[in-house]
């Protein structure tokens, strides 16, 4: 195969590089051919990570899974599959997706592994989500509402439930999971929930995990020592990441490289890749700052053919030109050793294309992507302006064979942000892909 897959090392990363999804999934399931393990490391069911599978027998000749928790390396028989210590595990959709799998001929058994050091997020997670949405009205996050925020605020007060708890020793899971119950009760009022019930269906869920429960980390070490590729899959996208991005709206993990390594325990000396997913425009779901926004008819336009709509939650996505602010500052606070530019096809057809290539903020060029969102909200975006192709580019698998616009943009991208792009999606299939 190509170069770029050939030369990648035993330990790699895959990042989103803007506001998720970037296109994860199917560069995750590509790669599952090359490594023995893929491990998620951060977030929880907030992810959509889309793949499609060859399928003779639907009327489109492909059938869609979508994973929330589950790696995405599952159609791959000879890679296992990890949930990292730093997921929030809402077990009720990961067995769901087991379930989906095991009915669609794939077999899980010996291949999924849950870390003893996950963090569980509870139905009272999702309904406190809900709640403090709500009460932030205007100022909301547009959250996923998938109980994220609430179960990483447990983690780090120091009240989180993890997995080992709940398969070691029912008992006292239940009474941690009682005293948190009636704590959150007493903050946020009457939570629509019978915690009777919920206890029920876990000690349900408690023996179904209890053969899948691991020290994930040393096993994950053990792997590589053995001389194992282990593969991680990030989940949402550096531009969400509590720390670097458009705080506070953003995700409560660390989607970068720094939640890889301590969402896994994985040693950050021996990372040979951290590969960074960039859509060829800018896609965003939820609310918050997007400076390159296109809020008119051509926005529509690529939300339409592009389809951005939410593999989690179903609403439209917010649209907009490629920002190389972003994808420099992604490539800095990743570390990234190479770019996978996705959905190159989507832009076919538009006669002009914008590259934003920096801000400017009271007449003055900012050196980096500002952390004031009052200061992000008011730059003056300098764009790059290219011409664009007409040509259909979803089967060309040789970069010179673009046609030579399309090789300006991306090679105008590759000057922009400092840093290679390796490989290039033009469809959704997995063999989509032009590897340089
Ligand atoms: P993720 O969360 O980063 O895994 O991305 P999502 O699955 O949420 O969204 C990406 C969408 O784009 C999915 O529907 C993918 O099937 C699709 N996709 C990925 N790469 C390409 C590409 O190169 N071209 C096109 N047209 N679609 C793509
Ligand atoms: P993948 O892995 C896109 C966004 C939400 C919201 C904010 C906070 O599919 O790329 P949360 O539920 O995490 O508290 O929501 O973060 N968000 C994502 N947007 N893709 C994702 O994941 C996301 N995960 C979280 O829309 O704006
Ligand atoms: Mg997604």
């Amino acid at each position: 195969m190509s170069n770029f897959i050939n030369t990648l090392g035993n330990l790699a990363a895959v990042v989103g590089a803007q506001w998720g999804d970037e296109g994860k999934g199917k560069l995750i399931d590509i790669l599952s051919d090359k490594y023995d393990i893929i491990v998620r490391a951060a977030g929880g069911a907030n992810a959509g990570h889309t793949i499609y599978l060859k399928d003779p027998n639907s009327p489109e000749g492909r059938k869609k899974f979508v994973f929330h928790l589950v790696p995405s390396g599952m159609f791959n028989p000879n890679c296992a599959c990890v949930i990292g210590n730093g997921v929030a595990l809402h077990l009720q959709t990961f067995l769901e997706e087991v379930d989906l799998l095991n009915n669609s001929g794939i077999d899980t058994k010996d291949r999924i592994f849950i870390s003893d050091r996950a963090h569980l997020l509870f139905e009272y997670h999702k309904i406190i989500d809900g709640k403090e949405e709500e009460m932030k009205g205007d100022k909301k996050v547009g959250t996923t509402k998938r109980g994220i925020g609430p179960c990483y605020t447990d983690k780090t007060k120091r009240t989180g439930i993890r997995v080992h708890e709940l398969v070691n020793d029912f008992d006292s899971f239940k009474k941690r999971y009682e005293e948190n119950f009636n704590l959150l009760e007493k903050l946020y009022g009457k939570l629509e929930l019978n915690p009777e019930e919920e206890l029920k269906t876990l000690k349900e869920f408690a023996d179904r995990i209890r053969p899948l429960v691991i020290d994930a980390s040393f096993f994950l070490n053990q792997k590589l020592k053995e001389g194992k590729r282990v593969l991680v899959e990030g989940a949402n996208g550096a531009m969400l990441d509590i720390d670097h991005g458009t705080y506070p709206f953003v995700t409560s993990s660390n989607p970068t490289i720094g939640g890889i390594i301590t969402g896994t325990g994985l040693p950050s000396t021996k990372f040979k890749n951290i590969i960074g997913i960039m859509k060829a425009y800018t896609t965003r779901v939820g609310s918050g700052p997007f400076p390159t926004e296109l809020n008119n008819e051509l926005g529509e336009k690529i939300r339409e053919k592009g389809n951005e709509y939410g593999a989690t939650t179903g609403r439209p996505r917010r649209c907009g030109w490629l920002d190389a602010v972003v994808g420099k500052y992604a490539v800095m606070v990743d570390g990234l050793t190479d770019v996978n530019l996705t959905k190159l096809d989507t832009l076919t057809g538009i006669p002009k294309l914008k590259i934003a290539e920096n801000y400017t903020y009271k007449g003055n060029k900012l050196d980096s992507f500002p952390a004031d969102l009052n200061i992000l909200e008011n730059v003056e975006i300098n764009y790059i302006e290219m011409d664009g192709w007409d040509e259909d580019i979803s089967e060309v698998r040789d970069f010179e064979n673009l046609p030579e616009n399309a090789k300006k943009y991306v090679e105008k991208l590759e000057s922009l942000i400092d840093c290679k792009i390796t490989s290039i999606g033009i469809g959704p299939d997995k063999d989509a892909m032009i590897f340089r």
